[in-house]
């Protein structure tokens, strides 16, 4: 059997977990043995013994919107501190995001980041590539010559930027179906959005005069898309959908049976503008928070499986460039490390998910949208072995100091949530241990 992607294949010790209990049905004792799960009767007598009782045992998480900095911001995020933060999360797999500098937007950038992973990441790093060059939205990068390349890229965004142009988004959606790959929008009409907005346009940016987004800023560029990708009978995967109105759109377009996935990050799912008020830049993101509607409908959308996955948008910043005026900070915030508290907040523990479902949303799902072959599969004997063992009922206090990111832009700062992750492993590797 070929070896599942993951570290250069280390002496690592087998691992035999007892008693954890398993989410997607079935029990019993996990041995981990070359990387991949294998039968407990054949546990040598060396393996190490993990007591898993009382824990449950979740197929290893996947975030297909991450921000690592490197290249090029190494002072904000490496890869190797973004992987460590992944990891401390229960993330066995990372999509990178495309805006690094240079930007990834070659063959060889792209090979760059998988393997700077592959040498330092404690979680699978895959690598996203631009879908224009430079990200500027006017000329198609390189995105056969990335598909081809090792670093086998499937996914396509100039996250952070909106591929607004309509004939490029067509083009792009037409490539990329020869390979089956997708393209994942940062949907925002910068048109509409105008340059200087910094929050949602509504009533706190009323009050607090600050220029704002409309939500159909998003919405129509998820109903232009969803048709395009219709028209290419290509696939479109919006990223981190903020509001009501987007949900509608998607419910449309899937309906139709429109090749269109999304995700939405953990912070649309709990926090609301009301943090804005306090003109506190941490909570400056893009798309911006929302007002307590959009935040339920979300919460729904995710339940109901309109939104198909849960991506973080981890995005760390520089002091320097976050600590400013709200209008002129930057911006993003981090969530690898808590994403999967957040998730157990607002939708294990207020009834409107079990289980599965949000193992298909951050671990399942995910893996499949992004073509993650060898991410988000079952805990079975012959699978590689990508687990999170978790104590779902473990609470903590956030501290942003003690985070395994380079930056410090915490929203979830002071604040008492969920703090579940155990134990993680990455391909047979012990990436975390809580101690
Ligand atoms: O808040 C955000 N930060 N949204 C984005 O789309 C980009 C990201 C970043 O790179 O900092």
């Amino acid at each position: 059997m070929s070896q599942p992607p993951g570290p250069a294949p280390l002496p690592a010790r087998p691992l035999l977990i007892t008693g954890a209990r398993r989410a997607d049905a079935g029990s019993g004792d996990l041995l981990i043995m070359d990387g991949r799960y294998a039968d407990p009767a054949d546990a040598p007598a060396d393996a190490e013994r993990v007591d898993a009782d009382g824990l449950l045992a979740l197929p290893g998480l996947v975030d297909p919107h991450t921000h690592l900095r490197e290249p090029g911001r190494e002072d904000t995020e490496t890869i190797a501190t973004g992987t460590a933060a992944a990891a401390r999360g229960g993330y066995t797999a990372v999509l990178a995001m495309a805006n690094t500098t240079p930007v990834t937007d070659t063959a060889e950038a792209a090979e760059y980041v998988l393997d700077v992973g592959a040498r330092e990441g404690s979680a699978q790093v895959q690598p996203v590539g631009a879908v224009s060059k430079g990200l500027a939205g006017e000329e198609l990068a390189e995105l056969g010559l990335m598909a081809r390349s090792r670093a086998r890229v499937r996914m396509f965004s100039d996250d952070g930027r909106c591929v607004h142009d309509p004939t490029l988004m067509r083009r792009a959606l037409e490539y990329v179906r020869t390979f089956g790959g997708v393209i994942a929008q940062h949907a925002q009409d910068p048109r509409l959005a105008g340059g200087q907005a910094c929050c949602h346009e509504g009533e706190v940016s009323g009050r607090l005069g600050l220029p704002g987004w409309p939500a159909a800023a998003e919405s129509t560029i998820v109903a232009r898309d969803a048709q395009l990708a219709a028209l290419t009978r290509s696939r479109v995967h919006v990223c981190h959908v903020s509001t009501a109105e987007t949900v509608e759109v998607l419910r449309w377009a899937k309906q139709r049976g429109i090749a269109i996935t999304a995700e939405v990050t953990p912070h649309h799912l709990m926090l609301t503008t009301d943090e804005v008020v306090g003109y506190d830049p941490t909570y400056k993101v893009n798309p911006p928070l929302r007002p307590a509607e959009d935040v339920t409908a979300l919460r729904e959308a995710l339940a109901d499986g309109t939104i198909d996955a849960v991506g973080t948008d981890h995005a760390p910043h520089a002091r320097q460039d976050k600590e400013h005026a709200f209008a002129d900070a930057a911006f993003g915030m981090l969530g690898l490390e808590t994403a999967l508290g957040v998730l157990i907040e607002t939708m294990i523990n207020t009834d409107r998910s079990d289980w599965s479902r949000v193992i298909e949303a951050m671990s399942h799902a995910p893996a499949r949208i992004a073509g993650l072959p060898g991410q988000g599969r079952p805990i079975a004997i012959g699978e590689p072995a990508n687990l999170t063992l978790i104590d779902p009922q473990a609470r903590a206090s956030v501290d942003a100091a003690a985070s395994l990111s380079l930056s410090r832009n915490n929203p979830w700062h002071g604040r008492d949530l969920p703090d579940p992750v155990r134990m993680t492993v990455w391909a047979g590797r012990v990436t975390y241990r809580h101690d």
